[in-house]
Order: C-alpha cells, then structure tokens, then sequence
C-alpha cells in the first residue's frame, strides 16, 4: 500500500472501482458525497442505521480506530444481532472473537454484508454470517490509501435544466 497521495489517502471502493480522494478530517462518506457517489445510509450519517458500513479489504492499518459509538453501532451485527438499520433479517449468527473494535477492523473472514438502503443492498441472512473488517463510513477516517468493499455505491445521476429553467 502506498503512502498517502499528495491530494490525500486514496480510498478504492469496490466493485465500483471509484477511487475517493479523502481530505483531511473528512469521513469515507463524507468524501463520496463531496465527489458525487451515492452511499447507502438511512441515518444520513448519524451513525445510527449502520447502512453506511463498509468491509474493510485492505490497508486497515490507514483507518483511524474506531471510537465507541460506532462500536455501539456494529456491536450488534458482530454479535449475531439484527442491527438497528436492518429490516427483516434475522438469525444472523456465527461471529466469534468479538474483542472490541481493533478486532472488528482486523478480523479475518470478512463476507459481505452490504447496505440495505435499496433492493441492490438487500442482503440475506447468509450474508451476515462470519462478519468481519466492518467499519461505518460515516465514521471511519483514514490516514493512507485502503481498500473497502461496499455495494450499492454509484455515481449520483445528475439533471440539467434549460436556460428557461424547463426540461
Ligand atoms: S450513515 Fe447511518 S450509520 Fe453511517
């Protein structure tokens, strides 16, 4: 992983492939926004649907710990608990070592669980099986480049009006 580019850490979402500039102070979210991509969320950045979580793939060590709300906010889908933001799916079990949150972000075995603000971002039950490297995008800063997987993520469409202001 290379240190941080000149214009800032480079955060690479997949599977969209974008690469997100990340300025100093600002959250993964945050910079999405700024550059115009979508990211799942409910909460809208309050850090309490837990929608916005990501899956750490590479370069944790660039994430900037995890305070305790937003191991509040994960604690639940680690320990096999419907989280808040999560509608309609149960049963999600079968997470073990849950030691606080450098474990969340370092834990090996990561699969999958996506954002569920769209029928994109539905996961089943299977999907939150052996979850791992979760992080809340609109919490986690970065201080180098990473990795992260996290579907349901696009470019915002965009309209533009007619000089009279009609389409
Ligand atoms: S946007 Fe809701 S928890 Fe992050």
């Amino acid at each position: 992983m290379k240190d941080p580019r000149p214009g800032g850490p480079v955060v690479r979402v997949e599977p969209l492939g974008v690469e997100l500039t990340v300025e100093s102070g600002e959250t993964i979210i945050e910079a999405a926004w700024r550059l115009g991509y979508h990211w799942p969320t409910t909460c809208h950045g309050q850090g309490a649907c837990t929608v916005c979580r990501l899956e750490v793939v590479r370069g944790a060590e660039h994430l900037v710990a995890p305070d305790a709300e937003e191991v509040g906010a994960l604690e639940p889908l680690l320990s096999g608990r419907p989280p808040r933001g999560l509608v309609g799916v149960e049963g999600a079990a079968g997470v073990e070592g849950v030691a606080g949150m450098e474990g969340v972000a370092r834990m090996e075995g990561a699969a999958g669980v996506e954002g569920v603000a769209g029928p994109a971002d539905v996961v089943g039950a299977s999907d939150l099986m052996g979850v791992g490297n979760l992080r809340l995008a609109c919490r986690v800063r970065v201080t180098g480049d990473a990795v992260v997987r996290k579907k349901g993520v696009h470019r915002v469409q965009t309209v533009t009006l007619s000089d009279d202001g009609l389409l």
